[in-house]
């Protein structure tokens, strides 16, 4: 195992990638590198948005691009791309990374359609919010998302890759959010849009407080869910490295 450490929203650090694998055969590619940003878009400083931008979108296909070329040549191999559930959802105070998740969805079932005559598999794995480090990042610990109890990463990469050893075209890892996918399927883009602004405007604490002032719900005796609530929420992230972005033979 070689550690590289280098930024995948840039092409000289796709370039540094690529190159570390010094003409290895690559069998499989974890797409993961990703990140969010919350915030109304025109409140965000635009060179994180563009970063956004920069990461999920160009960084992502350009290590595609090179390592597909490879795969198709040698007609064997599996990408993964690691979208979102966010990509079937106008992201209101996360719009830049919702546009990003819908790009990086759409693109992934069109890869696979033009390497359906080959051997090389596309899968797209489309999780829902996850216990990482990534609401954190995003900057928004104080929404009602940032602070919700989440999947847990471990089975969400387990799914993905799951699926891509599978050569499935996609998974939407969790029960809730396969009906929430299927959900937006049928919902009018301005109510998900105006749905998603409760899930993902700031001052969620704040508005928490404040009603915890008034009401405080009675404790049932033997009612432990509070407990385990809280422990969900100190469990430690897996490293989403478990995700790393090339898999070398
Ligand atoms: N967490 C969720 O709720 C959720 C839901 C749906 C989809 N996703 C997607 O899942 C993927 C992984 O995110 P996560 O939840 O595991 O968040 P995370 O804990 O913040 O991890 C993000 C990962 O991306 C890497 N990364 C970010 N920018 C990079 C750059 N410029 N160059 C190289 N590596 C970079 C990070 O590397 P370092 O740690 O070295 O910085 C880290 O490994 C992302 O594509 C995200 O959009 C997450």
């Amino acid at each position: 195992m070689e550690a590289l450490e280098a930024d995948l929203a840039t092409i000289e650090g796709v370039d540094k990638l690529y190159a570390a694998a010094s003409g290895r055969q690559v069998d499989a590619l974890l797409a993961n590198a990703g990140r969010g940003l919350g915030q109304a878009f025109l409140d965000q400083d635009f060179e994180k948005a563009r970063r956004v931008v920069d990461t999920n979108i160009t960084g992502t296909i350009y290590l595609i691009h090179k390592v597909g070329n490879d795969m198709r040549r040698r007609n064997t191999g599996r990408i993964l791309i690691v979208g979102s559930i966010a990509g079937f959802i106008p992201g209101s105070f996360q719009a830049v990374y919702n546009g990003t998740k819908a790009f990086l969805n759409s693109f992934s079932f069109a890869l696979r359609d033009e390497l359906k005559d080959t051997k090389v598999t596309v899968s797209c794995l489309m999780p829902g919010a996850t216990e990482t480090e990534f609401f954190r990042r995003a900057e928004m610990m104080d929404t009602a998302v940032g602070t919700a109890e989440k999947d847990d990463p471990a089975e969400v990469a387990n799914n993905g890759f799951d699926a891509m050893i599978k050569g499935e075209g996609d998974v939407v890892s969790g029960f809730k959010n396969k009906v929430q996918s299927a959900a937006a399927n049928v919902t009018p883009a301005s109510v998900l849009a105006s749905q998603q602004s409760q899930e993902g405007r700031a001052g969620y604490r704040k508005a928490m407080m404040d009603l915890s002032l008034v009401y405080r719900p009675p404790l049932i005796s033997g009612d432990r869910s509070h407990e385990n609530r809280g422990a969900a929420r100190r469990r430690r992230p897996v490293s989403s490295a478990v995700l790393s972005s090339t898999v070398v033979s």
